[in-house]
């Protein structure tokens, strides 16, 4: 993998000892998803910090850390603050923005444009998927430095060319996903779940549902659900749940049927073919497999 914008030697990147990743809302939905990458193939520790939170707590932060700011604009002033705090303690920041030019763009060291052309409505949409997208191409980099084998980048970026046609498909399911909408018009509150990848996709759902639709949403790692949010679960409170086979799919599995132990609708995005969720589930959205990282892409489509 190579970026225009990283004029960094190999070593200097292999020498961090530790990425801190500061966004806001979307962007630091896909922060989180860098952070399971990361750590899963390159084997980097990350944390993921918001970034009103990181510029005023104390952050362990020093010159072995890589904080890396993602935003599309690259004018949200959190996180311009949280670089600068970043870069006062000694930490080399990298930016991941989509908005040439960008403040948070001109004041990193070095970084990564997305080039995903403007975000025209108030939801960052194409931002997301765009950052996902760097961010695998980055824990590449960074794996092969490290650990991977050349074949298992190879996998990952074949599994990536991959996704401009499944998106294709996912778009095709506009008619079905329109009826569900109508379906699900009135309802006041819906949870989202998912594990693993899909966490955070399951956050970024009910982001997009309160931000745009105006219904409250809110979204948990799945297994989470029982320690508290299941009082809430019955037969108005839909629930979204992003069950891909992937690795952690036979333990959504189980929190889908005790979802539906409470008499929740479910609403269910699934791999094509998928019997045992699609059983249990109300509705289901297949979309295509694909690499286990890769899967919010077309989840969060
Ligand atoms: C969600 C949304 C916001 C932004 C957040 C960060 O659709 O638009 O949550 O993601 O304000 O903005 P950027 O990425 O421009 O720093």
């Amino acid at each position: 993998v190579k970026f225009g914008g990283l004029n960094m030697e190999d070593e200097q990147l292999a020498s961090f000892n530790r990425i801190v990743i500061t966004a806001c809302g979307t962007s630091w939905h896909s922060g989180l998803i860098g952070e399971y990458m990361l750590e899963e193939i390159a084997r980097v520790p990350v944390d993921v910090e918001y970034a009103s939170e990181f510029r005023y707590r104390n952050p362990c932060v020093d010159e072995k850390t890589l904080v890396l700011a993602i935003s599309q604009s690259g004018e949200t002033a959190d996180t311009l603050a949280a670089m600068r705090e970043g870069k006062r303690r000694g930490a080399t920041v990298m930016g991941l923005v989509n908005a040439v030019g960008s403040t948070i763009a001109r004041e990193s060291d070095f970084g990564i444009y997305l080039h995903a052309g403007p975000e025209i409505g108030v939801a960052s949409t194409k931002a997301f998927t765009s950052q996902v997208c760097a961010l695998t191409l980055f824990t590449i980099l960074m794996a092969r430095l490290r650990t991977m084998s050349i074949l298992q980048g190879r996998e990952i970026l074949h599994a990536m060319t991959q996704l401009p046609d499944q998106i294709e498909q996912v778009l095709e399911l506009n008619d079905a996903i329109r009826e569900l909408a109508r379906t699900y018009k009135d309802t006041a509150n819906f949870l989202y779940l998912g594990r693993g990848a899909n966490f955070p996709s399951a956050l970024e759902g009910a982001l997009k549902l309160k931000e745009i639709s105006y219904i409250h949403a809110e979204g948990y790692p799945a297994a989470e659900m029982k320690h508290g949010p299941i009082a809430l679960i019955d037969q108005n409170m839909p629930v979204v749940v992003v069950a891909t086979r992937d690795s952690v799919y036979s333990k959504v599995l189980s929190n889908v049927e005790e979802v539906k132990a409470r008499r929740a609708r479910v609403l269910a995005t699934v791999n094509d073919g998928d019997s045992d969720v699609a059983r249990l589930a109300d509705h289901v959205i297949e979309v295509p497999e694909t690499d286990d990282m890769l899967t919010p892409i077309l989840s969060v489509v």
